[in-house]
């Protein structure tokens, strides 16, 4: 038993830092960004563990309490997403993509090898506390395979060797620069930026790191060759955004759903007391049968 009685998130460790009121009042920050605060629960879950590693049974109660949620509730969204960590995690998380294009160039092996050198397995930590390992499915740069990422920083086109040196090195206390984007930092650190706060001590750090370089070579390479070669994707056809039927009329509503104050859809709730205004629940094409119009 947690004392969540319906989540899976693991009770604290004894020398867990507590949450304090800083944090509260912090999560207090976050909820007024939003008209809705119950939507602040995602950026209040990554504040929660940027101060103690993961997301904590005591992070799930003040969660719940801040936004007048159940326990329950928070817990089904923390172990949801795979970003929420549901037991205390190493000073780096070193995840390693392991689909398909990244596997088929080494992505595997690089687990294996990370796996095996270190003494964990997916989703555990070393022993010292300095690295928790695991294996990720597609991290969204399969143009620069195998990739592994460190605190969700990019390290492109790794082998056994560069992983295990990038280990090494993290494993020393050494931040080596990622391949692009903003510098390392920690987890507790992108955290504490995924939650909306900058990691950063000063102005001019923080404006280096949004500065950072990018990379688009491999990006990019099939736009060369296409201009080498003289190719060119074919036109389009052109529709209008007003046609109304099929397509266009699909894509002209979704221009419509996308603008600030237009209807919600049916069924769902706004938070504010309304449901969905355009369609009754139940009675939308091709759910005959099924739904509360039905029932
Ligand atoms: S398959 Fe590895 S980043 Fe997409």
């Amino acid at each position: 038993m947690t004392g969540l009685d319906s989540s899976p998130v693991e009770p604290a460790p004894v020398d867990l830092p507590p949450l304090t009121e800083q944090t509260r009042l912090e999560a207090r920050e976050i909820m007024a960004r939003y008209p809705v605060a119950r939507s602040a629960l995602l950026p209040m879950l990554h504040l929660v563990q940027s101060v103690q590693g993961y997301v904590s049974p005591e992070g799930v109660t003040l969660c719940a309490e801040e936004l007048g949620l159940t326990k329950a509730e928070v817990g089904a969204v923390a172990t949801f997403y795979t970003m929420y960590k549901r037991r205390p995690t190493g000073r780096h998380i070193v995840s390693v993509c392991t689909n398909t294009l990244c596997s088929v160039l080494g992505g595997q092996r690089i687990m294996d090898a990370l796996s095996s050198d270190l003494g964990v397995h997916h989703d555990e930590t070393t022993a010292d506390g300095s690295i928790t390992l695991e294996h990720a499915e597609c991290l969204a740069a399969c143009d620069y395979a195998p990739v592994v990422t460190v605190d969700y920083e990019f390290y492109d086109q790794q082998d056994v060797e560069s992983a295990r040196e990038l280990v090494a090195a993290l494993r020393r206390g050494d931040k080596p620069e990622p391949t692009r984007g903003a510098p390392l930092t920690d987890f507790k650190g992108i955290s504490r930026q995924l939650a909306g706060f900058s990691q950063y001590a000063d102005s001019s750090a923080a404006a280096a790191a949004i500065d950072a370089p990018g990379a688009l070579g491999p990006t990019l390479v099939g736009l060369r060759l296409a201009e080498e070669r003289g190719e060119a994707a074919p036109d389009m056809p052109r529709r209008s955004a007003s046609s109304s039927s099929g397509a266009g009329a699909a894509e002209a509503a979704g221009v419509e759903s996308a603008k600030r104050g237009a209807p919600e859809p049916a069924g769902r709730d706004t938070g504010d007391g309304r449901t969905g205004t355009d369609t009754p629940a139940g009675a939308e094409p091709g759910t005959s049968g099924q739904g509360p119009g039905k029932a």
